[in-house]
C-alpha cells in the first residue's frame, strides 16, 4: 500500500477528488492531510473521511524539520500539493525527490511563480487575451512552479469568458486529471 499525503491551504476541492478517487483503492491510501490554515475547508473533508490531519505553523515549517517526523510516522512516501500556497523548503524537497507533485492552474511556464495562484492566474490569462489555458502537474523543487512537468491539459478561452468562467473550466480539468496522474506516477 502506498501512503500519500495531501498538502492544501484552502477549499480543498482537489483534495476531495483525490480522497474520493483512492477511497477504496487497494494500492493507494491517503494517510495524512497537512494544512497551514487551521480553518481550511480541506480539514473538514479529511475528518469526514477519517483521515488524520496535521496543521503546521510557519515557524515549524521553515525553521524546523518536525514535519518530516510526522510524515514518517504516517509512512508517507508521496506528497500531492493541492492548492498549498507556501514555498516548499529544501529539507522537504530532499526528502521527497520526484515524490512530490503540485498542480498549477495554467500552462506553465506561463503564469507561474510567486503571487501567481488562484484567481490571480485566471485574471492574468484574461488580461493577456490568451486563446487557451489549462493545468500543469509538475514535480516540486525549491522554486515556485519550476519542477519538471509531468502532465498538461488544455482548454480554450472564449473572448467572452470572465476570469470566473476560466477558473471553473480549469478546475474541471484539475478534478478530472489530478487523481489519475497521481495514480499513474505511483
Ligand atoms: C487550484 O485551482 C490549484 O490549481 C490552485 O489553487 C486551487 C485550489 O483549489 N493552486 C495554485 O494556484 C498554486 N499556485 P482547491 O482548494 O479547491 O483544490
Amino acid at each position: 500500500m502506498h501512503h500519500i499525503a495531501i498538502f492544501a491551504s484552502g477549499t480543498g476541492s482537489n483534495a476531495r477528488k483525490i480522497i474520493e478517487y483512492f477511497q477504496d483503492s487497494p494500492v493507494v491510501q491517503v494517510a495524512l492531510v497537512v494544512s497551514n490554515k487551521k480553518d481550511a475547508g480541506v480539514l473538514d473533508i479529511a475528518k469526514a473521511h477519517g483521515i488524520p490531519v496535521y496543521v503546521i505553523g510557519r515557524q515549524s515549517f521553515y525553521e524546523t524539520e518536525d514535519l518530516l517526523a510526522v510524515l514518517q510516522q504516517h509512512r508517507v512516501e508521496f506528497i500531492a500539493l493541492a492548492g498549498f500556497l507556501w514555498l516548499i523548503p529544501a529539507y522537504l524537497v530532499r526528502a521527497y525527490p520526484r515524490r512530490m507533485v503540485n498542480i498549477h492552474p495554467a500552462l506553465l511556464p506561463k503564469y507561474g511563480g510567486k503571487g501567481m495562484y488562484g484567481m490571480h492566474v485566471h485574471e492574468a490569462v484574461r488580461a493577456a487575451d490568451e486563446p487557451e489555458t489549462g493545468i500543469t502537474i509538475h514535480y516540486v523543487n525549491e522554486h515556485y512552479d519550476e519542477g519538471d512537468i509531468v502532465f498538461q491539459a488544455r482548454c480554450p478561452v472564449a473572448p467572452h469568458d470572465t476570469p470566473a468562467d476560466i477558473a471553473r473550466n480549469v478546475l474541471t480539468l484539475e478534478h478530472l486529471y489530478y487523481p489519475q496522474i497521481i495514480a499513474q506516477i505511483l
